[in-house]
C-alpha cells in the first residue's frame, strides 16, 4: 500500500486543459450504484437500491402514520443524505428527526425539489431511482395535514445499517491510497475549489474494481471529484470516434485557449492539429469517481472496470463550502482503489464521453430558451449507461437523444427542471443498446432572461467558459463498447431495446 502526497505542478498543458476541462467539471459517477445491487456488500448506496427496489404502494392510505407509511419512504428516498454526517441539513431517521421541518417537508416534496431528480419522469427508466411517485407525495401531504401522527413503532422498518462515515465501503482494504495535499479553509470565505493532483505511482496499467472517496470535513466539502490523467488505452478505443461536434471550428477556440492564432503556414497548422488531437485523446482527464449527496464511489461488477494507467497523475476537484463559523486547517480528502487482479482486463471497459458545443454556446443578452445542440457518433455498437447534464446559472433543459442509423430517433432523457447547484447522474435501468453509426445528441437550453432567478446578468452576451457566470453545455455520458454479436443478441432478448 502506498501513501503518496505529494503534489505535481501542472505542466502548461496541463493548465490547458484544466482551463476546458476544469473547475465546473462535472460529474456524479453513480453507475456503480447500479451494480452493487449485485453486490453483498452493504454500503450506502447498496441500501439505497436494495430499499429503491421495494414496490411503492399505489392507493394514499386512510390514515397514514411515520412508522407504517412514512419512514419507508425516508429510508428509500432522503436517509442517504439526510442522517449525521452526510449534507442533507438535517437528519430523517426518526421521528423526533423529523417532527420540526414538517412543514419544510410539506413544500418540499410537493414541488418535487426533495430528493433532488430534476427530470420527466416519464421519459426513460432509471435504477437507482429515489424519485417519488404521486402516491408517495399525496402520502407524506395527508401525514403532514392530519398531525403528523407517529403510529406504532411495531409497524415500522427495520432501520438502515448505513456505514460508519470515514471507513472503507467495501469490506476490504484498499490496495492504493492516494491524499489530497491539506488544504486551509477560512472560516468565512467564498467557495473553494481546488484542483490539486497527485502523482499515483502507478506502475503498470491496471482495472479498477472499486474506488472510494473519503472526504475531509463533510460540513465544508460539497464535492470531490477524482479524475485520472494519462495517456491510456481508454482513450485509444475511442481515439477513432469522432468528435462531431469538436471537429472543424473548433480547433479555432481551442487555438484560442492554447493563447495563440490559429498557424497560416500549412506545416505549423498540420503541427497544431497533431498537438489538439492529442490534447483531446491523448490526455484528456477521465472520471474515476466522486464524493456528493450521498455518493462515495463505485464499485463495478465482474467483466467491468474502470483503467488506472501507469505513470497516471490524480487530479482532486475539490468544492468547499466554508461553514462561516469555523475555519478548517489542513483539510484532506482520500481516495482508496481495490484493483482488479493483475494482468485481468475486463471485458467492458466503462468510458465516460463529455458531450459538448464549445464553438456553438452563444446566449444573447435577455434570451430566455438558448438552444445549442451537440453531437457524438458511436463507432462500435454499444450500451449507455448513464448521462448527467452539466451547465450553469443559465441552465434550463438538457435532452439526450439517440438517432440510429437506420431508425427513428428516441429520446432517452429529458432534463426538464434543471437545477445547476446539484450535479445528478442519471443512470439508466436497463442500459440501452445502439448499433454502430448511432448518433448521440445532446440538447441544451438556456434562459439568460430576468425571469430566471439565478441569472447574475441579462445584459450579457454568454459563452463558453470555466467561470459559473461563463457557461457550458457538456451532456456526460457513461457507456461501454459490445460486440456486433452482444448487439445481436441483445436485440433478441430485448427486440425494442433501441426503438422505443
Ligand atoms: C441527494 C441528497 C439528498 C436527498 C436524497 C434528499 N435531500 Fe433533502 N436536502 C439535501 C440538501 C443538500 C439540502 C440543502 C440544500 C438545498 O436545499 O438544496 C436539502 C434540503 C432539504 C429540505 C429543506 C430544508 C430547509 O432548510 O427548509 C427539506 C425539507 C428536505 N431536504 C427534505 C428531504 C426529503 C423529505 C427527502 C426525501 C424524500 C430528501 N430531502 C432527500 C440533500 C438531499
Amino acid at each position: 500500500m502506498r501513501s503518496p502526497e505529494s503534489t505535481v505542478l501542472p505542466s502548461p498543458e496541463i493548465c490547458i486543459r484544466i482551463q476546458i476541462y476544469g473547475r465546473d467539471t462535472p460529474a456524479c459517477y453513480v453507475s456503480g450504484m447500479i451494480r452493487w445491487k449485485s453486490g453483498a456488500l452493504l454500503s450506502a448506496a447498496f441500501m439505497v437500491c436494495a430499499a429503491g427496489s421495494v414496490a411503492a404502494a399505489n392507493v394514499v392510505p386512510a390514515n397514514p402514520t411515520f412508522a407504517k407509511d412514512i419512514l419507508p419512504i425516508f429510508e428509500r428516498s432522503c436517509q442517504s443524505c439526510h442522517r449525521p454526517g452526510q449534507m442533507g441539513p438535517f437528519s430523517l431517521l426518526t421521528y423526533d428527526d423529523a417532527r420540526p421541518w414538517l412543514r419544510s417537508i410539506r413544500s418540499k416534496v410537493e414541488t418535487r425539489y426533495m430528493p433532488p431528480w430534476h427530470l420527466d419522469r416519464t421519459v426513460g427508466e432509471y435504477d437507482p431511482d429515489p424519485s417519488l411517485s404521486d402516491v408517495e407525495i399525496q402520502t407524506i401531504v395527508k401525514w403532514i395535514d392530519n398531525g403528523a401522527p407517529r403510529g406504532d413503532l411495531k409497524d415500522a422498518p427495520p432501520p438502515l445499517q448505513w456505514p460508519a462515515d470515514g471507513t472503507w465501503q467495501f469490506g476490504e482494504q484498499p490496495d492504493l491510497i492516494i491524499r489530497s495535499p491539506k488544504i486551509d479553509v477560512p472560516a468565512q470565505a467564498a467557495d473553494m475549489y481546488p484542483e490539486p493532483e497527485v502523482a499515483s505511482g502507478m506502475t503498470e496499467d491496471r482495472y479498477i474494481k472499486w474506488i472510494q472517496v473519503l472526504p475531509g470535513d463533510t460540513k465544508i466539502t460539497h464535492h470531490v471529484l477524482v479524475f485520472s490523467i494519462g495517456v491510456t488505452p481508454a482513450a485509444d478505443a475511442t481515439s477513432t470516434a469522432s468528435r462531431d461536434t469538436d471537429s472543424g471550428a473548433d480547433i479555432v477556440s481551442l487555438a484560442a485557449l492554447f493563447g495563440r492564432e490559429l498557424p497560416t503556414d500549412s506545416a505549423e497548422l498540420a503541427a497544431f492539429r497533431a498537438q489538439v488531437a492529442q490534447f483531446a485523446h491523448g490526455g484528456v482527464p477521465t472520471m474515476l469517481t466522486e464524493y456528493a449527496r450521498g455518493n462515495d464511489g463505485d464499485i463495478f461488477q465482474s467483466g467491468e472496470g474502470k483503467l488506472l494507467a501507469k505513470d497516471a497523475t490524480i487530479r482532486f476537484q475539490i468544492h468547499y463550502h466554508p461553514n462561516g463559523e469555523r475555519a478548517v486547517i489542513g483539510d484532506q480528502a482520500t481516495i482508496g482503489i481495490k484493483f482488479w487482479p493483475s494482468g485481468y482486463k475486463p471485458k467492458h471497459l466503462i468510458q465516460t464521453r463529455n458531450i459538448q458545443n464549445i464553438s456553438g454556446l452563444a446566449i444573447a443578452p435577455g434570451d430566455s430558451n438558448s438552444r445549442s445542440d451537440a453531437y457524438f457518433t458511436l463507432t462500435e455498437p454499444s450500451r449507455i449507461v448513464s448521462f448527467q447534464p452539466h451547465m450553469h446559472y443559465r441552465g434550463k433543459r438538457m435532452t439526450l437523444e439517440a438517432i440510429p442509423p437506420n431508425g427513428s430517433p428516441q429520446l432517452l432523457t429529458d432534463v426538464n427542471r434543471f437545477v445547476w447547484t446539484w450535479q445528478i447522474t442519471y443512470p439508466y435501468k436497463n442500459p440501452p443498446a445502439f448499433p454502430k453509426g448511432t448518433v448521440l445528441h445532446v440538447t441544451a437550453y438556456h434562459d439568460n432572461s430576468a425571469a430566471n432567478k439565478e441569472n447574475p446578468d441579462p445584459s450579457a452576451f454568454v459563452g463558453w467558459g470555466n467561470r459559473t457566470v461563463d457557461e457550458m453545455n457538456i451532456g456526460w455520458v457513461d457507456y461501454y463498447t459490445i460486440t456486433e454479436e452482444e448487439y445481436a443478441a441483445l436485440q433478441r432478448e430485448q427486440p425494442h431495446a433501441s426503438n422505443e
